[in-house]
This record gives structure tokens, C-alpha cells and sequence, in this order.
């Protein structure tokens, strides 16, 4: 039976954790972007209303960073789902991360945590990060109304949270922490997150689950771009690399062709070469965006790598380029493969064009506005509404991530350009919030990095996840052993926290989901179950 399911596909999650420097209009659009609920599926956002729950805004009172402090209190939202809970069972909190609270339910309707829940009894909660969705313990995002935001403070929310929550309907219930056990669970950077729940606040957490956890900060992220060049498709890498260097070396020695070069891409009113390179990294940074789960699956991954790929120009009106695009090529040091390269060369300028610059400069954006990473009247903007600045502060002071254009893994080539420097990246860091040096990992690293570990806390990852490279389950740790107690398990062919995602009994297929993230979710099922049994055989106080 099972063979005849052998899955072909390999697919991933959506990572919120930003793929490349994200210039301005993109800052800007996804405040306006409220993901659709998958398919024809009933909104989660209709089933699950939001509750408010009141926690310190400053639970730090002995470091000086928090200065001035505070003794009041704010709301962060949560939404529970008590469907399948029955006396005994666990709260499963499913940690929202830096982003709104909404986008998480799915999860809670038919992703990870209601799996969990339906075989554990459990209530399924999800909670917002304060400073993100609608969680915000300021008036304003200016610079020092952000000093309350760290993953200290906010780990501190979620545990005061489970310390002290009562759940409206079931008030007749005591299930706080000390009545019932908390397992936490989170993806990417929540996923390193609740490891550092379980580390920090062991008596309150009874077990974590970190999906792609990024447990070891970095200010300088190059690897972020190995696993795509070791998984992706290799013809789709090689060009890219190509091409890249050969744009490199325009730009680099070659000056006097930018204007062309850029007016090939239809970007030439963008006046900086690193913002200019920095769009034309789009395509190969939507690896991260693959999904197995076609509702949420996003295709611009393969729709560059298929139109990159492909030795004719497929698109008529640049026929009329082929010239210009030989010469360009010649430029950049290519000149004995010009003509072999100049279909690929424009096909990448076609589809960045029609998919990413039009339907930009159609919504009304000019291409700086849009692309750039410079922009000091608007990184000013510290009204509640800039919810933008909230990722970006935190990866400025304590976490990084910066992906630059610099290892050569594979032929000897980066797969980014040049361009994208530490100083480029950090552009953001500078103009909005006067942070001049680098992030101070070191707050993050103390917790154990590459090397956290705790019993029962489990390290879930994806084989070609690009950020695998800084989790527990990067390469040179990949031979830690699994155990019951600290489960380690890697998706094959998988990207971004491919766990998480789920689909209703009526949507499953041979195909979906593939068998390696079915198999990951029925071993988290497993492993759920089994610690909770040593929670009910021992009294839980003397396990901590
Ligand atoms: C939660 O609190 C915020 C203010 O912090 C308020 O605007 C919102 O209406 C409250 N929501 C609910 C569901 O009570
Ligand atoms: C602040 O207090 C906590 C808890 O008592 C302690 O672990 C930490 O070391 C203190 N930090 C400083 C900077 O004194
Ligand atoms: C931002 O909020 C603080 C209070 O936290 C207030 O003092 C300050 O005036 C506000 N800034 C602006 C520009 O309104
Ligand atoms: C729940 O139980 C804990 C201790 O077991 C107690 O401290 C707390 O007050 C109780 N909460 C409620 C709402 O009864
Ligand atoms: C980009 O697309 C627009 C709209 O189709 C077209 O007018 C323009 O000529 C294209 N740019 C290039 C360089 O071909
Ligand atoms: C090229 O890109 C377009 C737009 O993303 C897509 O519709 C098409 O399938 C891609 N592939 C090829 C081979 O043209
Ligand atoms: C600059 O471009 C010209 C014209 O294609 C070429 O002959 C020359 O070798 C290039 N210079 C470098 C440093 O690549
Ligand atoms: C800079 O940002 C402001 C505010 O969003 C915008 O009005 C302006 O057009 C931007 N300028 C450039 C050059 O992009
Ligand atoms: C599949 O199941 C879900 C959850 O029970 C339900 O909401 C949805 O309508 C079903 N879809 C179809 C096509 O029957």
C-alpha cells in the first residue's frame, strides 16, 4: 500500500525570515498583503476569534539596556481551539514569531498543532510576538519605544502566559503550567525560540518542538545561499552564477555597460548597482518560498529557474535584444559564450520584467521606491502603523542574518552578486534605527547555538532548507544521534519548516502530503505522546 504512495515530489513551507535584503516597497507592501486562506477552505480567521491577554511590558528590571523601565502592562492576542481537548491533556502553544498571529492559524485548523492536539487530547493555542500583528506594548515604533523589543522579553511573555492564563469558556479548568503540560512549538526563528523556552523556563515548558530553529545567530549569513546551490536545480544554479559573475564584472571593471545593463532589466531608474543586483536576486531566493502544500506553494522558484533554463528566447519582444545582450555578455569577460548565453541572459531579463518591475511600476511605485534599500525620509516613519520596523530591529541588534554575495561553494561562483555586502545589507540598520555596528549575536549564542540541547526538545529540519546551515541540524552536527528524549529528525528533499503545514482528511492524496513530511509528523505525534506518558506516570515536579 504504502509503496504505491512513494512520493515524487518534494516541496516546503513559507518562511517569514526574509530571504535577501528587502527593499522598501517590499517593507511597505506587506502591510497592505493579508495572506488568502488556502483553497476553499473556511477562514480560519472566522473560526478562531482573538483574545487579549495582559502581560508586563518589562520583565527585565536588572539590565540597563531597558532603561527608562516600566511596570505597566499590555495585551498580546492569542486564539485557542479546544475542540479536541479532554482533562489531562496538554496545551500545545504554537509560537507566532515575527509575524502577525493571524497567518499562523492554519496550523491551529489543520497544520501541525491540530495533529497534536486530535492525538493528545490537547488545546491548541497560538500566540503573538509582542511587537508584531496586533501586540504592541508602545504607543509608537521610534527608536527607543523598541527598546522593549528582545527575544528575552518576549520569551518572558509567553511564559508569563502560560503561567497565568485562564481560557474564556473554560474557566471551571485550571490549565496553567502548573496544572497541565506545556509544549511549545515554532518555526524558523520561533523555532529557535522555543528551544530557548524550554532551556530557559524548564519548569514551565514540558517539552519544545524546533522546526528549522535558527538557534545560532550570525551577522554574516553567506551560507544562507549553499543549500540552494547544492539542491537546486543544477543547470538553473550554474547560470545564475554565470551570469551573475559576468554582470559582477561589468559593474565591477566594465563600468561604462551598467546603464545598458540596467536598461535591459527595465531598471535603469534605479541609481545604485547593489539595489539594482539585489532585485535581480528574486529569483533564486524564492527557493525558500516552495511549499509541498499547493494552496500556499509559491511557483516564481520554478518559473525563473524553467525560464532561465531554457537555450531559446521565449519571449518575441526581446528578440530584438539578442545584440545588445551578446555584447553585455562580452563585457563581463563571457565573450567566448556570448552567443550561447544571450538566450538565458534575456529570458532572466524578460521574466524579471513581466513578473517583478511591471506589475511594480503599474501599482504605481517608480523603481527606487520599489527596489531600493535607501530611503532615509521613509525609515523616519516610526508611527504604529510601520510595523515593517519590528524584523529588521530585531535581526539589527541581536540576531543578523545578513546573506551576502560571497561563498563559492559550488564553481568556484557565488549565487548572489558581489555587490551584497555586509554594508549593504546592514543599510537598513544605519538609516532606521542608528545602529552603526554589528548585531550582538552574542545575546542569541549564549543559549547554546548549534549545540542546544535539553531533554525533550526536538530539532525538526529541512535537507535543503537554506537556513539549515545555522540550526542544530547544519552539516557538521548532522551525526548527532535521535533520541526519544531529544528527537532529531531531517526532511528529506524539505525547506523551510515543512512540518508545520497540514491538510483536512478530504484533501490528502498519494502525493500529499510527501511521504517524508508525513513520516516527520506521525514521528512528532510519537514522540508528543510518549513524553507526555512520563508526564502522567511521574509526578511532573520531579522531572524538571
Ligand atoms: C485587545 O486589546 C486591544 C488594545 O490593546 C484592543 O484594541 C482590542 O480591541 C482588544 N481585543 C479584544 C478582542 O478584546
Ligand atoms: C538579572 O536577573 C536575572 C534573574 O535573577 C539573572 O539571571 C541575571 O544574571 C541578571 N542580569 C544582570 C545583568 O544582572
Ligand atoms: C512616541 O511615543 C512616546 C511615548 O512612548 C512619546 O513620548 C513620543 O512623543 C511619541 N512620538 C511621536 C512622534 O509621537
Ligand atoms: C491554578 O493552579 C495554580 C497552582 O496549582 C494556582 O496557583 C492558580 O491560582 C490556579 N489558577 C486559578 C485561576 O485558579
Ligand atoms: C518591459 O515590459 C514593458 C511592458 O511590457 C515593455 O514596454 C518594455 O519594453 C520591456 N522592457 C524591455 C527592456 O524590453
Ligand atoms: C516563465 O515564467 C512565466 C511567468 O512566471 C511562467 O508562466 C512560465 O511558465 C515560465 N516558464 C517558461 C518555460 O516559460
Ligand atoms: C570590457 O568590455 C570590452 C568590450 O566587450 C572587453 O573587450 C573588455 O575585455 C572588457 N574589460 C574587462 C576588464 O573585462
Ligand atoms: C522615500 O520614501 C517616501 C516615503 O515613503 C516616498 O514618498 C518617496 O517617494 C521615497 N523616495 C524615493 C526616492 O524612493
Ligand atoms: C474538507 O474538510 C474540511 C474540514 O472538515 C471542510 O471544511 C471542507 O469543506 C471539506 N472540503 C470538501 C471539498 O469537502
Amino acid at each position: 500500500m504504502e509503496l504505491k504512495c512513494l512520493s515524487l515530489l518534494l516541496a516546503s513551507v513559507t518562511g517569514y525570515v526574509a530571504a535577501r535584503s528587502l527593499p522598501i516597497g517590499e517593507l511597505e507592501s506587506r502591510l497592505l498583503l493579508s495572506k488568502a486562506p488556502s483553497g476553499g477552505d473556511v477562514s480560519p480567521v472566522k473560526l478562531y476569534p482573538a483574545y487579549n491577554f495582559s502581560v508586563p511590558i518589562d520583565h527585565i528590571h536588572n539590565e540597563t539596556r531597558y532603561e527608562p523601565h516600566s511596570d505597566d502592562f499590555f495585551n498580546i492576542r492569542y486564539w485557542f481551539d479546544a475542540t479536541y481537548y479532554k482533562p489531562g491533556g496538554p496545551v500545545l502553544v504554537l509560537c507566532g514569531g515575527e509575524d502577525t498571529g493571524d497567518d499562523r492559524l492554519p496550523y491551529l485548523q489543520k497544520g501541525i498543532i491540530n495533529q497534536l492536539a486530535k492525538a493528545t487530547n490537547g488545546l491548541g493555542v497560538v500566540l503573538e510576538h509582542r511587537y508584531y500583528g496586533e501586540s504592541f506594548p508602545v504607543p509608537n515604533l521610534s527608536v527607543e519605544n523598541l527598546r522593549f523589543l528582545t527575544t528575552d522579553q518576549s520569551l518572558a511573555d509567553t511564559t508569563y502566559f502560560a503561567n497565568n492564563i485562564v481560557f474564556p469558556g473554560l474557566e471551571h479548568l485550571n490549565l496553567t503550567a502548573s496544572n497541565a503540560p506545556y509544549i511549545a512549538y515554532g518555526g524558523s526563528y520561533a523555532g529557535a525560540y522555543v528551544a530557548f523556552l524550554r532551556k530557559l523556563y524548564p519548569d514551565t515548558w514540558f517539552g519544545a518542538i524546533s522546526s528549522s530553529g535558527v538557534s545560532e545567530a550570525q551577522w554574516d549569513y553567506r551560507e544562507y545561499l549553499d543549500p540552494i546551490a547544492q539542491f537546486g536545480p543544477q543547470p538553473c544554479i550554474e547560470l545564475t552564477q554565470t551570469l551573475t559573475h559576468a554582470m559582477d564584472n561589468i559593474i565591477f571593471h566594465n563600468h561604462s555597460y551598467v546603464p545598458e545593463l540596467k536598461a535591459l532589466f527595465n531598471l535603469q531608474g534605479l541609481k545604485y548597482d547593489d539595489d539594482f543586483m539585489n532585485a535581480l536576486s528574486y529569483g533564486i531566493s524564492y527557493w525558500q518560498d516552495r511549499n509541498w502544500d499547493p494552496a500556499v506553494n509559491d511557483l516564481d522558484f520554478h518559473n525563473y529557474c524553467t525560464n532561465l533554463s531554457s537555450s531559446t528566447i521565449k519571449y518575441p519582444h526581446y528578440v530584438s535584444h539578442k545584440a545588445t545582450a551578446e555584447d553585455l555578455i562580452s563585457a563581463g569577460g563571457y565573450g567566448e559564450k556570448a552567443v550561447s548565453l544571450a538566450p538565458h541572459l534575456l529570458n532572466w531579463a524578460a521574466w524579471m520584467n513581466y513578473t517583478q518591475i511591471q506589475p511594480i511600476l503599474e501599482a504605481g511605485y517608480t523603481e527606487s521606491q520599489y527596489f531600493s534599500l535607501r530611503n532615509e525620509t521613509f525609515y523616519k516613519l516610526d508611527d504604529i502603523t510601520q510595523t515593517w520596523r519590528s524584523w529588521p530591529y530585531q535581526y539589527c541588534t541581536q540576531w543578523g542574518f545578513l546573506q551576502v554575495g560571497a561563498n563559492v561553494l559550488k564553481n568556484g561562483l557565488p549565487l548572489i552578486s558581489r555587490t551584497q555586502t555586509l554594508e549593504y545589507g546592514s543599510t537598513i540598520c544605519r538609516e532606521a534605527f542608528g545602529i552603526m555596528k554589528p548585531a550582538q549575536t552574542e545575546q542569541i549564542n549564549k543559549y547554546g547555538g548549534f549545540k542546544i540541547s535539553y531533554p525533550r526538545l526536538a530539532q525538526i529540519g529541512g535537507q535543503a532548507d537554506p537556513w539549515r546551515p545555522v540550526t542544530p541540524l547544519a552539516d557538521p552536527y548532522l551525526n548527532t544521534p535521535s533520541t526519544l528524549n531529544e528527537p532529531r529528525i531531517l526532511i528529506e528533499g524539505a525547506v523551510h519548516h515543512w512540518d508545520e503545514n497540514g491538510l483536512f482528511p478530504n484533501e490528502t492524496t498519494c502525493e500529499l502530503p510527501p511521504l517524508p513530511v508525513k513520516k516527520a509528523q506521525e514521528q512528532e505525534v510519537k514522540f508528543v505522546v510518549a513524553w507526555l506518558k512520563e508526564y502522567a506516570d511521574v509526578a511532573h515536579t520531579e522531572l524538571h
